[in-house]
């Protein structure tokens, strides 16, 4: 079965606490981890950023879930890509809300009327390879 990875921009609607955010990550990692599904949520002042890899079919069904959330709005998916290595593998979600913000990754949120763009964006391998150098320093 192919995997897939999904990478997306979104715009908060409510501004959840450091305790909230966490909940709703820690909920949504026991979810992920039970289809296998991992990835990261970058979560910003008013804004998410957030990668999605696993099966195809579970990765969509939670996405769909995703779309419908009304904690976010402006949801823009800027990456959707079959892949044959995860960037993730050991995390069911990791949480990154205190990261220094990477200038690229300033650059793409802020790229609101824009988006289309995104896609062919050159500079995803190094946004990623951002996440991963934070999370390297973190337990899973
Ligand atoms: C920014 C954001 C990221 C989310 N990430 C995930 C996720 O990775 N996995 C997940 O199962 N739910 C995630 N959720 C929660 C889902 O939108 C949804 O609330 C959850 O899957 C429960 O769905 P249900 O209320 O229909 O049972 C996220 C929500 C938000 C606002």
């Amino acid at each position: 079965m192919g995997l897939l990875q999904i990478i997306y921009t979104s715009h908060a609607t409510v501004r959840l606490d450091g305790d909230e955010l966490k909940q709703m990550v820690a909920a949504a990692s026991r979810r992920n981890h039970a289809g296998d599904v991992t990835g990261m949520l970058y979560a910003a002042e008013d804004a998410y950023l957030q990668v999605l890899e696993g099966s195809d079919k579970n990765v969509l069904v939670i996405y769909a879930d995703i779309l419908r959330d009304n904690r976010h709005d402006d949801i823009h998916t800027v990456v959707i890509r079959p892949i044959e290595q995860r960037d993730f593998p050991n995390w069911s979600m990791a949480l990154l809300d205190n990261c220094e913000e990477p200038i690229d990754l300033a650059h793409v949120l802020n790229r609101r009327d824009d988006r289309a763009g995104i896609w062919n964006d050159a500079s995803w391998p190094s946004i990623l390879n951002t996440f991963r150098a934070e999370l390297a320093t973190t337990e899973p």
